[in-house]
């Protein structure tokens, strides 16, 4: 028998620090029954990242385990029908197959230095010396850099941002009707933009994602145009919304311990410092697998068709692992990290977000070394998430 632990997702000093209690589920052992999800939950990072890269696993619910939704929620499930975060092989490895055709690491790189001339115009154009820097700085570069590269106008980056944060509310503990409604408008909306977009990017080609993603080819088989947009829209949604969260987590947590200095001319200094935020204070914390088959773990059996929760956000603190995890040290030199997943779901778009990550952080520090937090940054309420609600800061160089 597994250890049972009761926890409110919603719970307010949960939201806010949830690491207490994934620090006590470690010390039961690290595999535990969490009553609030009805589910096994896993917390070590040698059991989050095996059950990652365990082919009896998956994200795809077993076809007797589907419970069906309600009709009116058809808009945003059918959307999620074709997405590659959704589904197993074959047709997961030929989704991600063609997007990774498209999606090329050199093709990241190659964004650093506009990465960099955005940074730079961002912290020029600050309304004031003090700034929600989420609104003006994270929020920002992930959401447009992503645009650009999918060859989406700009201009649309605050829309393409209302419209995910509206579909991602679908994912929260505390989704409400209210929340339902939002994201069904949004998956409409966001699906119709999608559609006649790529319908123009076929008559007018361009050196973009989405140009890629219409002629990308495996076995003679092209992406159909309902894969094409939930494609485009899952890049769009997954491309900035973990991404604007680890630099605000990250802008918390190295102003809170002001004690620590980075030296911001040093690459490797720099990289380290991205891994640490990660382990520390990652953005997503749960993500859950379907047993596909009666597996042993040992002190546990999970029946066929079971959903385990592995909790990312957990396996930072493992002390297996690291020795005093509870703090925040950007000397570690960390080679194991779940904050991208594992597997054959690992993130697509993990080398943009460090490289995001790698310019935005030293470039606000370097022009603003002595800023400092105007009042106490508050997690939003949306748990498996992650994120600050705002991040008032004051400027100061
Ligand atoms: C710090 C920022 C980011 C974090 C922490 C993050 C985290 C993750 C995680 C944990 C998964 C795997 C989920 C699972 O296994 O169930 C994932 C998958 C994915 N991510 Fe990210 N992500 C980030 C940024 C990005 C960016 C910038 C992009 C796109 C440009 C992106 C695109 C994707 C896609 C397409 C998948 C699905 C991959 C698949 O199913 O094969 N992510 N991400």
């Amino acid at each position: 028998m597994l250890p049972k632990v009761a926890q409110s997702p919603t719970n307010d000093d949960f939201v806010q620090n949830p690491y207490p209690f994934y620090e006590n589920c470690l010390a039961k052992g690290g595999k535990v029954f969490w009553e609030d999800y009805n589910m096994v939950s896993l917390f070590k990072y040698d059991d989050v990242s095996s059950i990652l890269k365990d082919r009896r696993f998956g994200r795809e619910c077993p076809e007797d385990k589907k419970q069906g939704y309600r009709k009116e929620l058809a808009p945003f499930y059918e959307l999620e029908d074709h997405s590659m975060l959704q589904l197993e092989p074959p047709k997961h490895t030929r989704l991600r197959g063609l997007v990774l055709r498209a999606f090329t690491s050199r093709k990241v790189n190659s964004m650093a230095e506009e990465i960099q001339t955005l940074c730079a115009q961002l912290i020029q154009n600050f309304s004031s010396n003090q700034v929600n820097i989420l609104n003006e700085y994270a929020n920002k570069i992930p959401v447009i850099i992503i645009a650009r590269l999918l060859g989406v106008p700009e201009e649309m980056s605050e829309q393409l941002l209302r419209w995910s944060n509206d579909m991602v509310m679908m994912y929260q503990a505390r989704r409400t009707v209210k929340h339902e409604e939002r994201a069904i408008k949004a998956s409409k909306e966001f699906s119709a933009f999608m559609r006649s977009y790529i319908d123009e990017r076929r008559s007018k080609p361009k050196d973009d994602l989405i140009t890629h993603l219409i002629s990308a080819e495996e076995n003679g088989e092209k992406l159909t145009i309902d894969e094409l947009i939930t494609t485009c829209i899952l890049l769009l949604n997954a491309g900035h919304e973990a991404t604007v969260h680890s630099l605000g987590n990250g802008i918390k947590v190295l102003l809170e311990n002001k004690r620590i200095t980075i030296d911001w001319q040093n690459e490797l200094k720099i990289n380290q410092l991205t891994e640490e935020i990660l382990r520390f204070d990652p953005p997503l914390h749960i993500f859950t697998r379907y047993a596909y088959d009666q597996i042993d773990l040992g002190d546990y059996t999970i029946k066929k068709g079971e959903e385990v929760a592995l909790v990312l956000g957990a396996t930072g603190r493992d002390k297996t692992l690291w020795s005093d995890p509870e703090y925040f040290d950007p000397s570690r030199v960390i080679k194991k990290n779940t904050a991208f997943g594992g597997g054959i779901h690992f993130c697509v778009g993990a080398a943009l977000a460090r490289l995001e990550m790698q310019i935005a952080l030293p470039m606000l520090f370097a022009k603003y070394p002595k800023m400092e937090l105007a009042e106490k940054p508050r997690y939003a309420d949306v748990y498996h998430f992650h994120g600050l609600e705002k991040l008032l800061i004051k400027l100061k160089d």
